[in-house]
């Protein structure tokens, strides 16, 4: 199974004080104040039923609950995805995770058996490989374009083939999937019997033309599509462990002995927060992403700065939703990346390129490899190395900090390069 390198990320960048991170997946918001009046009064309320053989809400939050999620939760996740996403739910099961990542977990468990395939477009997102890889399945990677291209998706559909995944908005390239793509590759799902995935963990980060759009709102799209949301980012939420999935329900017994072997069902408690956020909803999370317009603004004219001070960097795609940028570094050698192995167990430049400017400049990214992005991959011109660059978690003063940081490491370690 593929081991992330973002734990080997966070060691260095504690190993190097005053580093500033562009590689948090995060946002800088907590939940809406209601989630922590929710929990504060769920737990009063169970302290004050905490009566042996007690009855009634809050004692009830003490025992186990239903495998999928609390039914009032669920109601509400299904209002969420109906009122807010348009999904037709009419043919599918909801379940309630300790974050969108168990979701995608149990899905992989039921869908995979030994040799099953899933296609994952490039760049994919790691967790994803991981979980297809822990459930006995292949990881097929295609590199189909940032926007993939249907067709190129389409040829690498076998007999062993279950599923194809989509990410949009996409980490690590903010790219905003359109419309017709998603709807191409849900009917080309449907066609071979497939399940269509998609991660919609950045569904409400969106900042140009291109809207998000989810292919479960097709009609009659719920019997072959999963769609996987969660509370992590719009809602500031990420280690509060709250995910939700719709599914098609033939896998409703399957994806509940999943659930019921690692979790039994999702922590009560965090069901009253999810819930209370979910009331809250995406009127209370549109200012806070707004506000984010100005970090984007800020990455886009730093890139065109160095562009035209003659760096050789550019955006691989328009970062129009999520908070990520994916900065692509021309060819050529990079000073110690010979001791850099991938995650692949290859020499990798990005992850060369990731280490020096942690060590040497004091910021951090997430090299492009950990995407499955290497030269010659994803537009990447072969030798190039790319970076995933985040801007959901720094003030605006940080930001400026650490984007010159960045730009200033890139040149200086290019100069490096050229002088070797
Ligand atoms: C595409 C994608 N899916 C899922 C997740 C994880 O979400 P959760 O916190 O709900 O497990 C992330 C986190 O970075 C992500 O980028």
């Amino acid at each position: 199974v593929l081991s992330p390198v973002i734990p080997e990320l966070a060691l260095l960048v504690s190993g190097t004080p005053g580093t500033l991170s562009l590689a948090q997946g995060m946002v800088g918001w907590g939940p809406p104040k209601a989630v922590a009046e929710a929990v504060a009064q769920a737990v009063r309320h169970a302290a004050a039923a905490a009566t042996p053989g007690a009855l009634g809400a809050g004692a009830s939050l003490d025992r186990y609950g239903a495998v999928a999620g609390d039914p009032e939760l669920l109601a509400a996740i299904a209002a969420s995805f109906t009122e807010h996403h348009s999904l037709d739910l009419q043919a599918s099961t909801l379940m309630a995770t300790a974050g969108s990542n168990m979701a995608f977990h149990a899905i992989a468990q039921a869908i995979c058996d030994s040799g099953s395939e899933v296609i994952l477009p490039l760049p994919h997102y790691f967790n994803h490989v991981m979980a297809i890889q822990l459930a006995g399945g292949r990881p097929v990677t295609v590199d189909a374009g940032l926007i993939p291209d249907p067709g190129r998706l389409a040829a690498a559909i076998t007999p062993r083939t279950r599923a194809i995944v989509t990410v949009s908005p996409n980490n690590p390239s903010g790219a905003v999937m359109p419309r017709p793509v998603l709807e191409a590759i849900n009917a080309l799902c449907a066609h071979h019997g497939l399940l269509h995935i998609a991660d919609e963990a950045y569904a409400l980060f969106v900042h140009g033309r291109e809207p998000h759009w989810s292919p479960g709102s097709l009609p009659g799209s719920g019997a072959h599509t999963v769609t996987l949301q969660t509370l992590s980012k719009a809602y500031g939420m990420a280690g509060w462990r709250l995910g939700c999935m719709a599914a098609p329900r033939q896998l409703a017994e399957a994806l509940a002995k999943v659930q019921d072997t690692v979790l039994i069902c999702p922590p009560r408690l965090m069901q009253r927060a999810a819930l209370a956020a979910l009331r809250a909803g995406p009127a209370w999370c549109a200012p806070r992403i707004r506000a984010l317009r100005h970090r984007r603004r800020q990455l886009l004219d730093a890139v065109a700065l160095a562009r035209q001070e003659g760096l050789p960097v550019r955006l691989l795609a328009e970062p129009d939703g999520a908070f990520y940028g994916l900065l692509a570094v021309e060819p050529g050698r990079w000073p110690g990346e010979s001791r850099a192995a991938g995650p692949s167990g290859a020499a990798g430049h990005g992850l060369a390129l990731m280490r020096r400017l942690v060590l040497e400049h004091r910021v951090a990214t997430i090299a492009g490899e950990c995407f499955g992005l290497e030269g010659g991959v994803g537009g990447l011109p072969v030798g190039g190395a790319a970076l995933r660059i985040s801007y959901g978690l720094l003030s605006a003063s940080e930001l400026e900090e650490a984007l010159r940081r960045l730009f200033c490491g890139v040149r200086a370690l290019l100069r490096q390069r050229s002088e070797q």
